[in-house]
């Protein structure tokens, strides 16, 4: 039996390439003060859904959290793949790298897989799922997501 895990990182990595955003962004807007804060730290405002109500980030330790109005489902580009946030986000940042993170999760493979890092790495962005890494290019993170209808009950 092959590790699913190896299964999520190949299609991830293979589909990767084949994504090209149809939308060029036309103006963009930082939707809250959290999301001017993922930009200082390197990272596209994509990377929250624009239901933030609340944040703090410990300069020193990096520590922070962001709370959300609700919890959120985000549709990720390019793959569709179903993103799950909690209403509270917690993590460690530093410049480049988020760490920790706890209250992202995504669905694949008839699984949902907790997102425990994500670092910038030049153009791309790279989520780490425990010791699984893919990459995808920041620049699908230009905008930030609306949360969807909350239709299925499960
Ligand atoms: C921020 O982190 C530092 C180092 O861990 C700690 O000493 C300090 O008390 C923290 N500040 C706040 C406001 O939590």
């Amino acid at each position: 039996m092959a590790n699913p895990l190896f299964f999520l990182s190949l299609s991830l990595l293979f589909l990767s390439p084949l994504s090209s955003s149809k939308h060029t962004p036309s103006t963009t807007t930082t939707p809250s003060a959290a999301h001017a804060e993922l930009n200082k730290y390197g990272f596209p405002v994509g990377l929250l859904p624009i239901n933030v109500v609340g944040y703090a980030v410990n300069e020193t330790s990096g520590d922070f959290f962001v709370s959300l109005g609700d919890p959120c489902k985000v549709t990720l580009p390019p793959d569709n793949y179903l993103a799950a946030y909690s209403s509270r986000i917690t993590g460690k940042i530093v410049a480049g790298r988020i760490a920790q993170l706890e209250g992202i999760r995504v669905r694949a493979f008839f699984q949902w897989w907790s997102i425990t890092g994500i670092k910038s790495n030049g153009d791309d962005l790279v989520f780490e799922v425990g010791v699984v890494t893919a990459k995808y290019p920041s620049k699908n993170f230009d905008e930030s997501p609306q949360c969807q209808g909350k239709r299925s009950a499960s």
